[in-house]
């Protein structure tokens, strides 16, 4: 069977590079793809706003599965484009992807189905917004834009002032364009996060093992947020009994609900949690592997990915066995270009990923890098996602961080400390 993978990123390498492994699989496509999935697997060069491309591509090349990686095409309605024409794709449609697309949509679904969450408030305009803020006491508070962002629209404000300029930027200034046409006004929940990602065909629901990003830039979790400066797999945070209840508070509930609405859910299912003193709530939802947590997380199952998502496709997913992990955990290191967050250069030569590759248990995915001349050039703001696998999570992280050591390029930076609060959680609970 031929697969298509859509997008261009670190989790589209992660997809691309897990798929070729399966022996029922002969090409692995991904569109755009960047230099990593080249080797991995083929470029296409078809951007993944290009419906009617990919359509024609699938058609001519005649595709047996896409797997839609980012969450753009998925709310604009990539998988109803193709499930018209009968072709077989991975992910939800484009009713189903608003659990992610509008936040408003999200948390009135979950408060509808009594799934933890945060207490909210949603407005149509600034000025009711500021009415709000200015009569209710003076406590932490965040402020998200309801549409999507590429996840810079949520502004977690330590005072009235920061949420009142947060209003102003998303509901008047637009920063956002029309995903500030709707804000959210949320109570600010304390404590650790973690990703829950599930798989579901709308009536089984297959967990993967919980991960932990870092979203903040820099080490000890400070500076701007970032789409994830690294992340690692199983995470202490989430024993198997906590586990469970998030099955059966969150998921099974959500899952439930959307199927209620009209929306019936299939793909991947990620909950963003935070767990609090009064246990686990969601934060929200997105409807995609995450990015970088794909990344630890593929290298870690050992099942046959194509199984797994064809089983979500066909609605058969009652009928997958338990899943195979790698025992040894997986930790992943997002190099990036000097600057992002904000602004940041491209097109510089990267050198050191052969020696890279040969460190034991180190799989280098790439996420912003093209080719020119053959070479391996920076393409983007988060440019590596340097992936190792250990016997424990400090010997994971050692080995990504030799391999981050390998490699170099004019800028290149990385956070320091990813796992560490693995490490701090572990050794609190004595493990
Ligand atoms: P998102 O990119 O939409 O997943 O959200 C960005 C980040 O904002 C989350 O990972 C949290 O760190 C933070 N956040 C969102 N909602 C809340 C909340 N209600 N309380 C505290 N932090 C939040
Ligand atoms: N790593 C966070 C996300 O994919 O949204």
């Amino acid at each position: 069977m031929k697969v298509l993978v859509i997008g261009g990123g670190g989790r589209e390498h992660a997809l691309a590079w897990r798929v070729s492994q399966s022996p029922r699989v002969s090409r692995v496509f991904v569109a755009p793809g960047n230099a990593g999935t080249a080797e991995d697997a083929e470029n296409v060069e078809i951007l993944s706003s290009d419906f009617a491309g990919l359509i024609q591509f699938a058609r001519q090349n005649n595709v047996g599965l896409t797997v839609v990686g980012p969450e753009a095409p998925l709310a604009t309605g990539l998988v109803d484009a193709f499930q018209r024409e009968g072709l077989r794709v991975f992910g939800p449609n484009k009713a189903a992807a608003q659990l992610e697309a509008s936040k408003v949509f999200c948390r009135d679904l979950l408060r509808n189905a009594d799934v933890p969450g945060a207490d909210y408030r949603t407005f149509r305009n600034a000025d009711d917004a500021i009415r709000y803020l200015n009569e209710r006491e003076d406590s932490p508070i965040v402020v998200k834009a309801d549409g999507l962002a590429a996840g810079k629209g949520v502004v977690v404000c330590t005072n009235r002032q920061d949420a009142l300029d947060a209003v102003n930027q998303i509901a008047r200034q637009k920063v956002f364009g029309p995903a500030g046409d709707r804000l959210l006004i949320e109570e600010r929940l304390g404590g650790e996060e973690a990703s829950v990602l599930a798989i579901t065909d709308g009536r089984t629901i297959v967990t993967l093992q919980p991960a932990q990003d870092h979203k903040p830039a820099y080490d000890g979790d400070t500076g701007p947020n970032t789409g994830g400066m690294g992340a690692y797999c199983p995470t202490p945070l989430i024993d198997d009994e906590r586990l469970h209840w998030i099955e059966e508070h969150v998921l099974v509930p959500t899952v439930h609900a959307m199927k209620r609405a009209g929306r019936p859910f299939y793909g991947v299912l990620y909950a963003g949690m935070m767990i609090t003193n009064q246990g686990p709530r969601v934060l929200e939802f997105n409807v995609r592997f995450g990015d970088p947590e794909c990344q630890p997380l593929l290298m870690r199952l050992k099942t046959d990915l194509v199984d797994l998502l064809e089983a979500a496709v066909d609605q058969r997913l009652d009928e997958i066995e338990s899943l195979v992990w790698d025992t040894r955990p997986a930790v992943c290191v997002v190099m990036a270009s000097k600057g992002y967050p904000g602004a940041y250069e491209t097109g510089f030569p990267i050198r050191g990923l052969e020696e890279a590759a040969k460190i034991p248990g180190v799989k280098v995915f790439h996420a912003g890098t093209a080719l020119k001349d053959g070479k391996v050039i920076s393409a983007g703001g988060r440019v590596l996602n340097v992936t190792a696998l250990g016997d424990s999570i400090p010997k994971a992280k050692l080995q990504a961080y030799t391999a981050v050591k390998a490699i170099r390029w004019d800028g290149a930076w990385c956070r320091k400390d990813i796992s560490d609060k693995a490490i701090r959680h572990a050794s609190r609970a004595g493990m």
